[in-house]
């Protein structure tokens, strides 16, 4: 193979990803995986319990074999890969990457990508071109792709949950408001990290119902409350601290401030703020993968919702701006990535 043809081989294989990726969430909507975890069946065993098409869901099975989620040990008998073995959802690591292939390949996230081209012509967000309408009113309006939106980012939000809540000493507080709080993963490790504290999820009202079917899994609901609300109108108040992971970084500059200043409004002077979300760094702290993914991260951000991955010093103005000052940063490790934590204290 000659240097352009395998230069031409990797842009084919970067452009054919999109297939990939729907033959890996489609996988993981059949339960191909779960199904073969007995060991190997023919596509007619697995269609007597899918109920789909014969031939395409054979035609289906050999792609899958073509990408490495599976094999086929012999003609028209297929078994799990190394790489279908892990989307197996009775595993701990299966379970995970389920729901990341269901949220990140689903609809919501996906289809953004044909308007990419009108997101570097306009600067704008995408999602009503792609959708009639706003990226969260998107995921408001159909509750199987909000619900499973909401689980990727529980499960995004676990490693710094856990890592923040042994990390930062939530003892002294009373009563903690997660803004934008999603499933509510943030606010549960919280919780048991203090036990003495009481808190709320504040969120859209499709979301706040995911937040109280998880924390009543995990026997936390009785001391949560789970408040829904709009952030661009008003924020509830009666908090000693704040927490707000993941959102600001989904707004623009103007939307921020709004966010920001109803979070002044509600809050007295003195009022304690985390804020945890991706600072966009000068090194990417030696990690240059980490860097590629707030690049793309920051861009898919402007498609969905106008959102942006800030340096520091945007940071600074926008808090500063608001009414706020910066106490503290700390950085949270949670391998492969980690987080950046912004102390902030309401003048
Ligand atoms: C990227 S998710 C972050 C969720 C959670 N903080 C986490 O880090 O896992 C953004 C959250 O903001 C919520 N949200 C979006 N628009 C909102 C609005 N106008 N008012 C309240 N919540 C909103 C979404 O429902 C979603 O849960």
């Amino acid at each position: 193979m000659t240097a352009d043809q395998a230069t031409a081989e990797k842009l084919i294989d970067m452009i054919m990803n999109y297939s990939r990726a729907q033959l890996v969430r489609t996988a993981v909507e059949l339960n191909i995986a779960d199904r073969l975890a007995g060991g190997p069946r023919t596509a007619g065993e697995l269609n007597e319990e899918i109920g789909g098409h014969l031939d395409a869901l054979s035609r289906f099975l050999k792609a899958c074999t073509a990408i490495g989620l599976l094999e086929e040990p012999e003609p028209e008998r297929f078994a799990l890969a190394p790489l279908g073995e892990f989307l197996r959802t009775d595993t701990h690591a299966g379970s995970a990457i389920s729901k990341v292939a269901l949220g990140a390949a689903g609809p919501g996230m996906y289809r953004m990508g044909e308007y990419f081209t009108e997101v570097v012509m306009t600067g704008q967000p995408v999602a009503k071109s792609a959708f009639g309408l706003d990226f969260y009113d998107y995921y408001a309006a159909n509750a199987v792709e909000g619900a499973r939106f909401g689980q990727m980012m529980a499960l995004m939000t676990h490693g710094c949950a856990e890592a923040l809540a042994t990390t930062f000493d939530f003892g002294p507080y009373r009563k903690i408001i997660d803004i934008g709080g999603g499933h509510g993963m943030l606010l549960s490790r919280i919780l048991e990290a203090a036990p003495h504290t009481t808190g709320v999820v504040f969120d859209m009202p499709e979301t706040v119902a995911g937040a109280r079917t998880y924390m009543e899994e995990q026997g936390l609901a009785d001391r949560a409350e789970f408040v829904a609300g709009d952030f661009h109108s008003e924020l509830p108040s009666g908090g000693d601290l704040y927490t707000i992971k993941t959102v600001l970084c989904d707004w623009d500059d103007e939307h921020v401030a709004r966010i920001l200043a109803n979070l002044h409004r509600a809050t007295t002077p003195g009022t304690e703020v985390l804020l945890i979300d991706w600072i966009m760094p000068a090194d990417a702290y030696g990690n240059k993968d980490f860097l590629i993914g707030l690049y793309l991260g920051s861009f898919n951000m402007l498609a969905q919702s106008g959102g942006k991955i800030r340096t520091l010093a945007e940071w600074t103005a926008l808090i500063e701006g608001a009414g706020f000052q910066i106490s503290d940063t700390l950085t949270l490790p949670d391998p492969p990535t980690h987080w950046d934590v912004l102390r902030l204290t309401r003048r």
